[in-house]
C-alpha cells in the first residue's frame, strides 16, 4: 500500500527529484576553521526597498545601492557632485542573531526590506583553503553581498544556507552586507497568516567557515534494524573522486574507512559494535563520531537507535514508546524575545520539559527550529517532531510553491539527519482538507520518505464533529505513518467543560495517534476561586486540562500528547487589553518562566504515566 501512495504521490509530485532537492552546499557537522561572525551589525531601513530596484522595475541608483563597496566618509570627504542616500558604516547597529521587531522600538512592526552589514577581517587566510558563508536561519529572503559583489540569495525563514565566497573574500576589511526581506506572500512558505510575530531579521548564527580545497561537505550515520551503522560521506573539490575517507567513533574503538566514487561519494555498512549503547529518553547516550578524509576532519555527537511503527504502536529500539511532550515555538524566555535562542535558552526551555513536566518529547512547531534546539534534546533525551511551516493555508495549486516547501523539507533533512532524537517529519498545520491540499501534502510525504526513509511522517491535522462525536476524514491519512490531531473542544466552539466527557472520538485506529494539540489560554496570576471558574484564569486552565486528558484517556491507540504549548507566545492574533496584550496566553508557563496550575496537571499526569 505505501509503495503503491508513494508512486501515486510520484505520479503527482513535480519534476524535480527528490534527490535533485540537496542543497548545493551543506558543511554540516562541528568544524575547526570557523569564524562566528554573530556580534554588533550596522542596519539600513529601505522600505521602498530602493536597495534592490528603482520604480519601474528600473535597476537601482547607485546612491542607494547599499551593497556597494565604498567608504561613504571618504567619498564624501572629496570634492565632486556624488552623494549617497545610505551608510551602512555610520548606521545604527543591533545585536546579531536577533529579530529586529525586539531591537528598537521603532522596529517593532517593520516589516520590510532592511539593509544589514559586518565588516570583518579574516586572520592568517591559508593559501588554498575556500571560504564559505553559513547562515543558520534567515527570516524571510535573504540578498547576499560581499565586497560589493552578489554572491547569493536564499528563501525561506527557518533553513540554513551555504555560499561560497573564496573569490570574493579579502583578508582585511571584509564588507558583508545582507538584505533581509521579512515580507510574506500569498506564494511564500508560510502564507502571510500566522499565528506568530514577525521575527524578521537574522536570527540565527552566521559563520565563515574555511576548508581545505577539497572538504567533507556532510557525512551521516545511522542505526539500521539489521543492526549494522550505515552512512555516507560527500566530499566536494578537484580531489573528491576516488578518495580515501575514514569514520572513528570513540568509546567504542570503531575505525571504517570507504573510498570514494567518481561523484565524491563514500558509502559506510559497518556492523555495530556489541559494546554499542543505545539512545533513548531513558539513557541518551551520544558518542564522538569523527569524519575524516585528507586534510579535513568534520566531527558529530550522535546517537544510535531504531524507530519503526508497528501496527498502532511507535517502537523505539524495538520497545513500546509514548510521547509525554509539549508543543514549542521558538522563543527564548523573557519578556521582549528576539528569537535567539541560544543554548542555554534552549536548555531553559527544554529542562522544564524533561524534568518539570516528566517528558520525553517536545513537537517543534510550526518550523524548523534552530540547530541547537535539536543538539539539546539529543544531549537531555527528548523525542523530537520536526515541522515544515504548510500552515492553515498556502498556494496549494502553485508548482513553485510546492517546490519552495520541499526545499524546505530537504535542507530540514539534510541539516538535522544525524539527531538521533528527531523521529517524526511533519509535513503541515491544520490545513483545510481539499484535493488540491491533499496532493501537495502527500508530494511532500514522498519527498520525505525518499530522502529520510528512516524517520516517521506525520502531520497535524483537523477533526470534524458530528454532535458529540470526533471523526477525521482526511485522505491524506494513508500517506502518514503517525495519524496526529489538533482539539480544542472546551476552549474554542460551545462545549462546556462538562460536556467533553460527552464527546466520542471515532478516529481510525490502525496506526498511532498523537494529539499533537489541545490547550487553554490563561494570563499567569490571573485566578477565578469560584466554583466554575471563568476562561483566561488559572483555575479554568487547569480544569480544561483535566477534563481534556480525561476525555482523551479512552483513545485505544493513543500514543502521544503535545499541549498547545509550553511557553505564552508573541502573536499578533491575540489582542485582549487585559489578558492577552500580543501574547497567546496558552503556555503552561508565561513568558517569563512562571508556572501555571495547569502546568502541574501535566507533570503529574506524565509522572504517572511514565511510571
Ligand atoms: C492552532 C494552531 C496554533 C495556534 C493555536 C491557537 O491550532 O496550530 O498555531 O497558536 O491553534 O489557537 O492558539
Amino acid at each position: 500500500m505505501r509503495k503503491l501512495l508513494a508512486l501515486l504521490a510520484l505520479v503527482t509530485a513535480p519534476a524535480i527529484a527528490a534527490d535533485d532537492l540537496r542543497p548545493p552546499l551543506l558543511l554540516t557537522g562541528q568544524r575547526a576553521d570557523v569564524q562566528d561572525l554573530s556580534g554588533r551589525w550596522t542596519y539600513s531601513k529601505d522600505y521602498y526597498r530602493t536597495g534592490l530596484t528603482d520604480i519601474n522595475g528600473w535597476v537601482a541608483k547607485s546612491r542607494m545601492q547599499r551593497h556597494r563597496d565604498v567608504d561613504i566618509a571618504a567619498e564624501e570627504a572629496k570634492p565632486g557632485p556624488g552623494f549617497f542616500e545610505f551608510d551602512l558604516d555610520r548606521g545604527p547597529g543591533m545585536q546579531i542573531p536577533g529579530a529586529w521587531n525586539a531591537a528598537e522600538p521603532e522596529l517593532r512592526w517593520y516589516n520590510g526590506l532592511i539593509w544589514f552589514q559586518r565588516r570583518f577581517d579574516v586572520p592568517a587566510p591559508k593559501a588554498g583553503t575556500r571560504s564559505f558563508l553559513r547562515f543558520e536561519g534567515v527570516n524571510y529572503r535573504a540578498y547576499v553581498y560581499l565586497n560589493g559583489k552578489e554572491v547569493g540569495r536564499h528563501e525561506g525563514g527557518f533553513t540554513p544556507f551555504v555560499l561560497e565566497v573564496t573569490e570574493a573574500l579579502r583578508a582585511q576589511g571584509n564588507r558583508l552586507v545582507v538584505g533581509v526581506d521579512s515580507k510574506h506572500d500569498a506564494q511564500s512558505i508560510p502564507g502571510e497568516i500566522t499565528d506568530w510575530d514577525l521575527y524578521g531579521g537574522i536570527t540565527r548564527p552566521v559563520k565563515l567557515i574555511q576548508t581545505p580545497a577539497t572538504f567533507i561537505d556532510d557525512a551521516t550515520l545511522r542505526l539500521t534494524d539489521a543492526g549494522r551503522l550505515a552512512g555516507s560521506l560527500q566530499l566536494n573539490g578537484a580531489q573528491a573522486a576516488n578518495a580515501q575517507v575514514s569514520v572513528q567513533i570513540e568509546g567504542l574503538n570503531l575505525k571504517a574507512q570507504a573510498t570514494t566514487d567518481a561523484k565524491g561519494e563514500a558509502r559506510f555498512d559497518i556492523a555495530a559494535p556489541a559494546a554499542l549503547k543505545r539512545w533513548s529518553p531513558e539513557s541518551p547516550q551520544l558518542y564522538a563520531v569523527r569524519f575524516a578524509s585528507g586534510a579535513d576532519a568534520v566531527n558529530e555527537r550522535m546517537g544510535f537507535r531504531t524507530l519503526a511503527v508497528k501496527g498502532a504502536d511507535i517502537l523505539l529500539n524495538g520497545k513500546l514508546v509514548t510521547l509525554r511532550g509539549v508543543s514549542i515555538h521558538e522563543e527564548e524566555l523573557g519578556s521582549n524575545p528576539a528569537r535567539r535562542m541560544t543554548e542555554s535558552a534552549a536548555r531553559a526551555l527544554l529542562t522544564e520539559v524533561k524534568t518539570g513536566l516528566n517528558g520525553n518529547y517536545v513537537r517543534l512547531s510550526h518550523y524548523p527550529h534552530n540547530e541547537t534546539m535539536l543538539r539539546v534534546a539529543d544531549e537531555l533525551g527528548l523525542i523530537v517532531w520536526s515541522e515544515i511551516p504548510v500552515y492553515w493555508t498556502v498556494d496549494w495549486d502553485n508548482p513553485a510553491v510546492l517546490l519552495k516547501a520541499r526545499r524546505q523539507q530537504a535542507e530540514t533533512i539534510y541539516r538535522d539527519r544525524n539527531r538521533a532524537a528527531l523521529a517524526l517529519w511533519s509535513v503541515g498545520n491544520e490545513t483545510p482538507v481539499a484535493d488540491n491540499r491533499t496532493r501537495f501534502h502527500a508530494a511532500l510525504a514522498a519527498t520525505v520518505r525518499e530522502l529520510d526513509p528512516s524517520r516517521l511522517i506525520s502531520a497535524a491535522l483537523l477533526v470534524e464533529r458530528e454532535g458529540y462525536t470526533v471523526k477525521i476524514a482526511d485522505p491524506l491519512l494513508p500517506h502518514l505513518d503517525v495519524m496526529a490531531v489538533n482539539t480544542y473542544a472546551g476552549w474554542y466552539g460551545n462545549d462546556t467543560l462538562q460536556d467533553l466527557a460527552k464527546v466520542r472520538w471515532d478516529l481510525p485506529t490502525d496506526k498511532p495517534l498523537v494529539i499533537s494539540e489541545f490547550g487553554a489560554d490563561a494570563l499567569a496570576g490571573h485566578h477565578d476561586l469560584g466554583a466554575e471558574p471563568k476562561k483566561w484564569s488559572e483555575e479554568f486552565q487547569a480544569a480544561y486540562y483535566r477534563a481534556t486528558l480525561k476525555m482523551l484517556a479512552g483513545i485505544p491507540n493513543l500514543r502521544g500528547l503535545s499541549p498547545w504549548v509550553l511557553k505564552d507566545f508573541k502573536s499578533p492574533r491575540r489582542e485582549h487589553p487585559v489578558f492577552q496584550n500580543g501574547w497567546n496566553r496558552k503556555g503552561l508557563i508565561s513568558e517569563t518562566g512562571q508556572r501555571k496550575q495547569a502546568f502541574d496537571v501535566m507533570a503529574e499526569h506524565y509522572k504517572n504515566q511514565a511510571r
